[in-house]
């Protein structure tokens, strides 16, 4: 793919998904800069470009640092953000600040400095537990977190900022995102780096409820192919569009996948199930096939044996 920019801000270029992202960028020949605080990125994520970008310890919602690293950019992709769901939950106040100021900032930085694009994070989160499925862009959002609100009224701000302002933006809401770089070590991290770690060390798994429910884990590879494209392709501007496989998979199907991986014959131990847990999640991915040419590269097997090879190095 041809990258139409050159240079390029990440903000939250040091966390999970962000630092493949930068190292993409930079594989296609980017100047990037990259804005982190660091509260939850780790520059050990940057280890293989650090050379080779402009690394920025700051905060989005300092205007003076954000208005610094904006200056002469041509695109943001803005990552940075609480993406823990229970913190949100936590603390709504202090989390909105980051995730909803902070993006107002990240916006009205790029109207002030002439930005072409901006493509910002969103979730899966802002469809809620509605149960049709595929979940489609169309429907009607049913946020059920301070972090779904958070990041559903940045949609809207991003929509917003298109229309009174003709800065591009592009959202792209993430169903469930795995990969290297993943942090393991909540009882709230992503269910694939929980299960990863705990084939490594030999014990077995806690799976909440029948382990029947099912997710929709999108590579984080593919979610940096959707990226690029978001910031490259015309047609993307002023529109939201769901990140995912389309495929899906059961948490008991998974956990089996890891454990022959990992050559664990454990069985999973089941618990309750998890308060406020969706039942089933899917995404229809017609609109980025169409409108970005988005086609996940990655099949889930290639994508645990990567996620797992990385894991077993580290651990
Ligand atoms: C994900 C997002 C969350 C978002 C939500 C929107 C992640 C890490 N979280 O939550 O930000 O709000 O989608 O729908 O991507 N599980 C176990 N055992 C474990 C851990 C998890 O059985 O040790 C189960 C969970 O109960 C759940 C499934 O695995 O049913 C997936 O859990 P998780 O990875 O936390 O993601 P979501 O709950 O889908």
């Amino acid at each position: 793919m041809a990258l139409k920019f050159r240079k390029a801000l990440v903000t939250g270029g040091a966390g999970f998904i962000g630092s493949h992202l930068v190292e993409a960028l930079v594989g296609h020949g980017c100047d990037v800069t990259v804005l982190d605080n660091l509260a939850s990125g780790n520059l050990a994520n940057l280890a293989r470009v650090q050379d080779k970008i402009t690394f920025v310890k700051g905060d989005i919602k300092d205007d003076r640092t954000l208005s610094r690293v904006a200056k002469g950019c041509e695109v943001v992709f803005h990552l940075a953000a609480v993406v823990s769901v229970t913190q949100t939950v936590k603390d709504p106040v202090l989390s909105a600040l980051v995730n909803e100021m902070g993006t107002l900032r990240v916006l009205d930085a790029a109207r002030k400095h002439g930005i072409r694009r901006v493509v910002l994070s969103s979730s899966s989160a802002v469809y809620g537990d509605a149960p049709q499925l595929p979940k489609s862009e169309s429907m009607t959002p049913a946020p059920m977190s301070p972090y779904a609100v958070q990041k559903l009224t940045n949609e809207y701000y991003a929509e917003l900022y298109h229309r009174l302002y003709g800065l591009e933006t592009v959202c792209l809401r993430y169903f469930n995102v795995y990969g290297p770089h993943q942090d393991p070590s909540s009882p709230y991290s992503g269910v694939i780096s929980i299960f990863m770690l705990r084939a490594i060390n030999d014990q077995a798994p806690l799976i909440y409820g029948d382990g029947g429910q099912t997710r929709d884990f999108v590579f984080v590879k593919d979610v940096v192919q959707a990226n690029l494209l978001a910031a490259t392709h015309e047609a993307a501007s002023g529109r939201v569009f769901n990140v995912g496989t389309s495929n899906s998979v059961s948490i008991n199907g998974l956990w089996e996948l890891i454990a022959r991986l990992a050559g664990c014959r454990l069985p999973a131990k089941h618990e309750a199930p998890r308060p406020g847990d969706i039942l089933h999640s899917l995404a229809s991915i017609q609109r980025a096939k169409e409108l970005l040419g988005f086609q996940p590269a990655i099949t889930f097997e290639e994508g645990l044996r990567q996620t797992f090879a990385w894991y077993r190095q580290g651990a």
